[in-house]
């Protein structure tokens, strides 16, 4: 496997990871619903991750829910010393497998207990406050009462760093009043650049950017300049898609997602793909 190392590092709350990391909601079942098809896989792409160098896990307990948790403690604990894993909440799952929000004080505080127990943690690196206003983009509106729940629940010990997810950037200035934001996780890749200037913005502040749907998620990212692109260095799509990332900007971390051993040594091999400077022209004009 390749050595990750090569994907470079950025701070993420209190260490320094490698911005090639690991997202782990495809390892719950359909719909990230439910346990998943093939326990045995999930629990080899997990280690696997980690034996690469993998030292950053995005995750929530609302995946499953609690089953991908339930998963990264049964693969890894004990953690090694330097694993970074970042939760989330703010959404709970109905019964049917829907996504709602859930940023009451109650359940923001049963959240981070059920996070602590199914994590075998005594208490979280990283909580990014998930913002349900609009489930599928930012939108605007305060998110002053949830963050103030975070600020309690860190202040109590349960809790290292705050960071927020699906947000504008008002919403992360607003943050910025009341704590010190480690981290920003929106959607975004090679196809969708909302958050162009809201990467920047958190570069010039040395604040980590950790983009979800990296490889384009329900939508796998794909067009005839990466394929071009991606024959011509002997790579995947998938494989560009994150090396171009890797070169948007040093403070964006990788979390891709998959429940496959295969397209995990696929994934973590981009960190020693060289893009030209020509092919980094292109990928820029493909959009
Ligand atoms: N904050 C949020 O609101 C939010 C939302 C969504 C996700 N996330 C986080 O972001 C992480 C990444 O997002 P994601 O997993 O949804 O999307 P993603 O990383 O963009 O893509 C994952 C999809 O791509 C497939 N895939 C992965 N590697 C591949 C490869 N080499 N070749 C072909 N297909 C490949 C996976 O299927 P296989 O399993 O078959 O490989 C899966 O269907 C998640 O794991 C989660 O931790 C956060």
């Amino acid at each position: 496997m390749s050595d990750i190392h090569h994907s470079g590092e950025y701070v993420l709350g209190s260490r320094t990871v490698k911005r090639l990391g690991y997202g782990a909601m495809q390892l719950a079942g359909p719909d990230v619903f439910g346990p998943p098809a093939d326990k045995n896989a999930a629990l080899t792409v997990l280690r696997d991750a980690v034996s690469a160098g993998v030292n950053h896990i995005d995750t929530s307990d609302f995946y499953g829910p609690h089953i991908t948790n339930q998963l990264i403690c049964e693969a890894l604990y004990p953690y090694p010393d330097d694993l970074t894993i970042v939760t989330k909440v703010g959404a709970r799952r109905g019964n049917d497998g829907s996504w709602l929000p859930a940023a009451s004080a109650q359940e923001l505080t049963q959240a981070v207990h059920d996070n602590l127990r199914n994590l075998r943690l005594p208490v979280l690196d990283v909580v990014n406050l998930r913002i349900m206003i609009d489930r599928y983009a930012p939108a605007e509106g305060s998110i002053e009462a949830p963050l103030k729940t975070l600020a309690q629940l860190q202040q109590q010990g349960l809790i290292r760093h705050i960071g927020l997810s699906n947000v504008t950037p008002a919403q992360v200035a607003q943050a910025q009043t009341m704590v010190s934001v480690a981290c920003v996780q929106n959607m975004y890749n090679i196809i969708n650049r909302r958050d162009d200037a809201l990467i920047d913005e958190l570069a010039r502040q040395q604040i980590a950017y950790v983009p979800y749907f990296p490889l384009g998620g329900l939508t796998p990212v794909q067009s005839t300049t990466l394929q071009k692109v991606a024959k011509t260095l002997g790579a995947t799509v998938m494989q560009v898609a994150l090396a171009w990332l890797l070169r948007r900007a040093a403070n964006i971390l990788l979390i891709p997602g998959t429940s496959s051993p295969e397209h995990l040594r696929e994934n973590l091999n981009a960190a020693s793909l060289t893009l030209t400077d020509e092919n980094l022209e292109e990928l820029n004009n493909l959009i």
